[in-house]
């Protein structure tokens, strides 16, 4: 069973994301850890024999599972990662490896992030042992195997809409400002171990 994790504090401490803003999106991640017990609950008694291409409850529910299940995880990467919260540190020189400079990383968050209606995650690509950015179009679809995410940016409108307007741009400055660099540490530390 899936639980919410509070995130509240950040509305004292992000710069430039408003109460309203925050709260609106605390609760739209709330509704994705619901549904995804509610369909984890509803698998463990679906008939597997109905299951079918064009429609069966089991199925549709394992189609949609995914769903939920990053819609959930994603949110919760990107709300840990969003504070104002140190500097770049060995992150750093894989960011100068991977793109050239810290700066044009952050281009290439920008271009990104206007590339998609969804999400922009920077991941610690294990194939390759380097960083690299991802677009993803929905919750589930989009991300290659064998990434582990180090950072994640919410590009869907209700990120930023209340704040914002259409002004993604805007945003993104604004995200790139709030970036919890001992978090993105620590998931790298992780990662290369
Ligand atoms: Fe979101």
């Amino acid at each position: 069973m899936a639980e919410a994790i509070d995130f509240s504090h950040l509305v004292d401490s992000v710069k430039g994301l408003s109460e309203k803003q925050l709260t609106q999106h605390f609760t739209l991640y709330q509704g994705y850890v619901k549904k995804l017990n509610e369909i984890e609950d509803k698998l463990k008694t679906e008939d597997k024999a109905k299951a079918n291409f064009s429609f069966g409850e089991f199925s549709e529910l394992m189609r949609r599972r995914s769903v939920a299940f990053n819609g959930t995880h994603l949110h919760e990467a990107y709300f840990e990662n969003l504070e104002p919260v140190g500097e770049p540190q060995q992150i750093k020189d894989l960011l100068n490896d991977a793109f050239g400079s810290v700066d044009k990383w952050k281009e290439d968050m920008k271009a990104s992030a206007v590339s998609t209606p969804g999400w922009v995650l920077l991941t610690w690509d294990k194939t390759e042992e380097k960083l690299k950015n991802w677009i993803l179009f929905e919750h589930n679809i989009g991300l290659p195997v064998h990434q582990n995410i180090v950072l994640a940016l919410d590009c869907w409108e209700h990120a930023f809409m209340i704040d914002y307007g259409i002004d993604k741009p805007t945003y993104v400055k604004t995200f790139l400002e709030n970036i919890n660099w001992d978090v993105v540490d620590k998931r790298l530390k992780e990662f290369m171990k």
